[in-house]
């Protein structure tokens, strides 16, 4: 972390998990959890029925509600799409785009994911872009290459005022879900590299001042480590966000 240029977001994902009713008392063990001053901002992304509980039960705690895709449209025809004026209108600060669930399970691509952080941008809601590799191309010696060209996929047409909006969160897929966290070290390396495209693009102080988050079996164990590292601005949590006092303990960890 580098907390003079950028500000530090750990990030819960609960992809499709909870239901509304579980969100105060989840709420309530996390305030009784996280520490009271903190130096982060704390936001949980939940499927979009259960944005407008997450701002109630949210507000005084102090999270941020987000959600995990938006439509590209702006409105129209588009039956179970969900549009960044639709989440704007409710109160969504922040959304995930181009999680490799969506790009895997629903065909996104990396101009996809441009439209869509668009899309948000417009509407004031700051996009939490994904990126990262599959175990195949880290092993073909490939990773940097290709984060490169989707985070430089995702950002096309987004100006410099924009982009300080925008949040990027680096999830290398064979970390997710697998128990299998990338070493500090490797964790690092991407997200610096990926701090380099984007000074490449739009110069040193834009760059500097991008949060860049780590996501990929983040826990209350490794977290603090992660977070050391002066490329990682912070932590996309899908399992561990699901359990108040483990999120609450990577809460923690970003105050070091
Ligand atoms: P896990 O923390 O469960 O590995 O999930 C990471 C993730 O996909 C967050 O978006």
């Amino acid at each position: 972390m580098n907390r003079k240029y950028r500000k530090t977001v750990i990030a819960g994902n609960w992809k499709m998990n909870m239901t509304a009713s579980e969100i105060k008392p989840f709420i309530e063990q996390l305030k009784e959890n996280m520490p009271k001053t903190r130096t982060c901002d704390v936001v949980l992304c939940t499927p979009a029925v259960m944005i407008p509980a997450m701002i109630k039960a949210g507000k005084e705690a102090k999270v941020a509600a987000g959600g995990q895709d938006v439509s590209k449209y702006e409105k129209g025809a588009y039956t179970g799409e969900v549009s960044a004026t639709q989440l704007a209108d409710i109160g969504t600060k922040y959304c995930i785009v181009g999680h490799s669930e969506r790009r895997q399970y629903h065909g996104e691509d990396d101009m996809l994911v441009n439209a869509k952080a668009r899309a948000l941008l417009e509407k004031g809601i700051a996009p939490i872009i994904c990126v990262g590799e599959s175990l195949e191309q880290r092993e073909a010696g490939v990773t940097m290459e290709y984060v490169a060209y989707q985070v430089k996929a995702a950002l096309n047409g987004i100006d410099a005022t924009q982009l300080r909006r925008c949040i990027i969160a680096y999830e290398p897929i064979w970390a997710i879900g697998t128990g299998k966290t990338a070493t500090s070290e490797q964790a690092q390396e991407v997200c610096e590299g990926i701090r380099a495209v984007i000074r490449k693009i739009y110069g040193a102080r834009p760059a500097r001042a991008v949060s860049i988050l780590y996501g990929g079996s983040m826990n209350a164990k490794n977290a603090a480590e992660l977070l050391a590292q002066p490329d990682i601005d912070g932590g996309l949590i899908g399992g561990a966000s699901l359990k108040p006092v483990d999120f609450a303990t990577i809460i923690a960890a970003s105050n070091q």
